[in-house]
């Protein structure tokens, strides 16, 4: 399959592991150059820069908080000396307290606010800073959380809704700019973000239960819709959040 997006630049962020990692991967078997950012595992994301690079594309090494804006800038900053510019950001990292209301501080709130929604300014605002090969895409990652109560969620899920509006907002500023931005919210995947939760066994097993495509939904599933989205053929969906869930969302 030809997405015409060979020889384009992406930054993933959180890219060392999980959902992050299977964009990363993905983008790369379509020709794209990749850009990997983790924050505390080093280990994971150079195996993951090895793998990229096993598939004849180059690849980067990127550490950094996406939570704070210097960190930020010195990315992109080492992405246009290395590579002169970027057509592809996923905005992936994410973090959060995952607590009951009765134990859940502001602080806590604050956090994911931090690194799940505002993080998403400066990103943004460095991207545009950057030349490109023609149009720019950005897709955010979020989740069902946004607009579903999952129990010790409130933080991460207002953080997610959050991020959807500024998505819708930020997309309709920035189009004239040639900047596309949507974001694509996922149902339950089993990757290491799933051992914080208290209910980890209950989410998957409602997950398998409730899923009319009748299974688990992965990170090469979120990751296939990411790709379009970054592609020539998603070129008039702007501030979308599309749902990958295999229907979960959909019963009542
Ligand atoms: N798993 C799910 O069920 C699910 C469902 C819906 C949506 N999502 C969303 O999908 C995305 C990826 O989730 P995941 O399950 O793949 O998570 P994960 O396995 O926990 O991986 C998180 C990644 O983000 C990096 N990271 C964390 N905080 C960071 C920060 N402040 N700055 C830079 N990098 C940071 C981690 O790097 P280090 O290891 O180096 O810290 C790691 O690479 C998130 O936006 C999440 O909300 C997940």
């Amino acid at each position: 399959m030809d997405l015409r997006l060979r020889g384009k630049r992406a930054l993933v962020t959180g890219s060392s592991r999980g959902i992050g990692r299977a964009i990363a991967l993905s983008l790369a078997d379509f020709g794209v150059d990749v850009a990997i950012n983790y924050l505390r595992g080093r280990q994971r994301a150079e195996e993951t820069v090895r793998e990229i690079s096993g598939r004849g594309v180059r690849s980067l090494l990127v550490k950094g908080n996406v939570a704070n804006a210097e960190h930020v800038a010195q990315i992109f900053d080492t992405i246009d000396r290395s590579w002169g510019g970027l057509e592809i950001v996923v905005s992936n990292a994410a973090s959060g307290v995952l607590k009951s209301a009765k134990e859940l501080t502001v602080h806590h709130f604050d956090w994911a606010m931090h690194i799940n929604a505002a993080a998403l300014l400066p990103i943004t605002q460095s991207f545009l800073g950057l030349e490109s090969k023609g149009e720019k895409s950005l897709v955010a990652v979020s989740s069902l959380g946004a607009v579903r109560a999952i129990p010790n969620y409130t933080a991460v899920g207002a953080s997610k809704a959050a991020l959807e509006s500024m998505v819708r907002h930020l997309a309709a500023e920035l189009a004239p700019e040639g900047l596309r931005i949507n974001a694509v919210s996922a149902g339950t995947v089993d990757t290491d973000a799933l051992l914080h939760f208290p209910n980890r066994e209950d989410l998957l097993e409602a997950a398998r239960r409730r899923t009319p495509a009748g299974r688990l939904l992965t990170p090469q599933d979120v990751a296939n819709t990411v790709i379009y989205l970054c592609t020539e053929y998603a070129s008039m969906i702007h501030g979308q959040t599309i749902i990958v869930d295999g229907g979960y969302s959909i019963l009542a």
